[in-house]
């Protein structure tokens, strides 16, 4: 196969879907705005859901783009040889305008043809839906493959676990998929060798989903407008490509492993012991970089975004403090993530000195943490000898070091292994689970309601959020900036930088401020525009297009100008009374405003 860079898939993939009249959007933000269901963008679908359903996309019917997404659902898989919490999804969409009869033969082209991966015909396997009791067989798929000239027994039926596609929750656009293999030079594991097994015979580099239905709560729906949403993994794609054992071996990581290696003095070799410790390091301080360092960034905190930053850049210092790490190396190895990426993510240089800067803050809050789960597990054994209790560590205090102290349960089982004491793991595992159920922190998906509903009343809080932001500017200053917006069809949640807690009067002014807004009943305003022709006008919000031409903007009389998706009430009337409950630290710098209305 062909010599590929990063680079060079990258721009390749965007200049066939341009050529095939794809408009180029900038990545969205890896911190989904206005969707309580998830903590991270985890596809390049996200963004895209009110288009999906048949809101109008500023770019147009076809788009195409390189999408940051995190997942770290599998974070203590990494380490082997595939599993990264950070990667880049290559994506173009189809929001109901061509389908599977275009779809497949341009990835057909893009796979085989000698201008675009040149991949040999004999070397791709695929995979189609088999159908089951709510969707049909998807045989429109197979026959579209065998007429590009696909033998039928390099095509596989799957069931709805391998080949169908939505968000988590079951819920929004959805449909059967279609997926493509490589086939490598391992035999067959068996007679029923196919793409399902994971052998590693075949290895998946590209996902077109044929997005038909949409979930609800009473099952699937046809959507009118059919879409299409493919997803290429850039690592793993990379990967496969160049023929490199793990995603590890390729380029996107040599740099940064080499400077890991220099930092402790050790070389990475994926064979070594070490491997597992260099490849946490690199992915978990990647991922760190890309959330820190995003125009909607958080810094480390005990819940939410920050709660999974804080877990990610710890168990970095974990293992680079095993390979021997001085302090600080965060910030260094931090830095070659932002050179390495800071053209095609400008917002890396832009907020290089705040990303070193917290990597630096957190090394050192752990180290604190650390020394104090060591004070505690000491007092521990004095207490054990003391009153002659049995001599293990139970769950229950394992569980207070880990959750009182920020003491990692792996850390515990070293220190008691030095005194020659068992760990109660399982016991700690359960309560960590019943936590974890309990906090829904770490995971991104949080509500099992599902998807960013759309509904009124949902839309009526998205309006008081823009008239809470444009009054908090009034009363605090034209500093204050949205740092996330979390919204459900019961509450708001309105995070925004500002240094101190508000005053009494302070809360009550926005409050008022708000209220008088939604008294006036201004009609809410939406129209299409260039991003600088928002800028012109002094509307408020992300500016983080890049190419992304034009952009909605949203007025509430003269109150409110603001870039936005949508949806929204119709008029401020609409609201109802606004209450604020709640005004507390989020993390560093920023404050997080709860508040209900009707
Ligand atoms: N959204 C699809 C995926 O993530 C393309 O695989």
């Amino acid at each position: 196969m062909k010599e590929i860079t990063a680079a060079g898939l990258r721009s390749m993939f965007l200049k066939f879907f341009e050529k095939h009249g794809h408009a180029v959007i900038p990545s969205a933000s890896i911190i989904p705005e206005n969707d309580p269901t998830v903590l991270f963008t985890t596809a390049g679908m996200h963004p895209l859901v009110p288009y999906l359903l048949g809101a109008a996309h500023p770019a147009g019917k076809r788009l195409t783009d390189v999408q940051k997404c995190i997942r770290t659902g599998d974070i203590d898989e990494v380490g082997d040889a595939s599993h990264l919490t950070f990667f880049e999804m290559l994506g173009n969409w189809s929001l109901g305008d061509y389908f599977k009869k275009e779809m497949i033969p341009w990835s057909w082209e893009f796979l085989t043809s000698p201008e675009y991966l040149g991949i040999p015909a004999e070397r791709l396997a695929f995979s189609v839906f088999a159908g089951d009791e709510n969707a049909p067989r998807d045989e429109e798929s197979y026959q579209l493959w065998r007429s590009v000239g696909v033998p039928e027994e390099r095509i596989f039926f799957l069931p709805k676990e391998n080949n169908w596609w939505g968000l988590p929750s079951g819920l929004g656009p959805c449909g059967p998929d279609t997926e493509m293999f490589v086939i490598t030079d391992k035999p067959p594991c068996g007679p029923d060798c196919s793409p399902a097994c994971g052998c590693g015979r075949y290895l998946e580099i590209w996902n077109d989903v044929f997005m038909q239905y949409n979930g609800t709560a009473e099952g699937l729906q046809p959507l009118q407008h059919p879409n299409v949403d493919t997803g290429m993994g850039l690592e793993r794609t990379l990967c496969v490509l160049t023929g490199k054992k793990s995603v590890y071996e390729t380029e996107l990581f040599s740099g940064v492993l080499a400077r890991i290696g220099e930092l402790t003095g050790k070389t990475y070799d994926p064979e070594a012991e070490t491997a597992r410790a260099f490849r946490i390091v690199a992915d978990h301080m990647r991922t760190a970089t890309f959330i820190i360092g995003d125009p909607r960034g958080v810094t480390p905190a005990n819940v939410d975004q920050g709660y999974v930053l804080r877990r990610l850049i710890r168990r970095a210092v974990r293992f680079g403090m095993q390979l021997g790490a001085p302090d600080g190396f965060t910030a260094e190895v931090a830095q070659v993530i932002i050179d390495q990426y800071g053209d095609v993510y400008p917002e890396l240089r832009e907020n290089a000195a705040h990303i070193r800067e917290q990597l630096v803050l957190e090394e050192q809050r752990f180290a604190r943490t650390l020394r104090q789960g060591e004070r505690e597990f000491e007092k521990i054994l004095q207490s054990i000898q003391k009153y002659n209790l049995p001599r293990l560590i139970d769950s229950k205090r394992a569980f207070k070091l880990y959750d009182t102290y920020g003491f990692p349960i792996e850390m515990t089982v070293e220190l008691a292994r030095e005194h020659g004491l068992p760990v109660d793991v399982d016991g700690f595992a359960e309560r960590f689970r019943e936590h974890q159920l309990k906090s829904h922190a770490g995971a991104e998906q949080r509500f099992k309601g599902g998807l960013a509903d759309t509904g009124e009343q949902t839309a009526r809080l998205h309006t008081a959020t823009h008239l809470l932001h444009a009054a908090l500017r009034k009363v605090l200053g034209p500093d204050v900036a949205q740092k996330g917006s979390n919204i459900t069809a019961e509450r708001l949640r309105f995070d925004f930088s500002f240094g101190r807690k508000m005053t009494p009067e302070e809360i009550a002014e926005v409050q008022r401020l708000v209220n008088e807004a939604i008294a006036a009943d201004a009609p809410v305003d939406c129209r299409e525009m260039t991003v600088d022709e928002a800028k012109a006008e002094g509307a408020i919000g992300l500016f983080e297009s890049k190419y992304g031409e034009r952009v909605k903007v949203y007025t509430m009389g003269e109150f409110s100008k603001e870039i936005c998706g949508g949806p929204h009430a119709a008029r401020t009337g609409e609201l109802g009374q606004f209450r604020i409950q709640k005004e507390e630290s989020s993390s560093a710098g920023v404050r997080r405003i709860k508040a209900v209305i009707g």
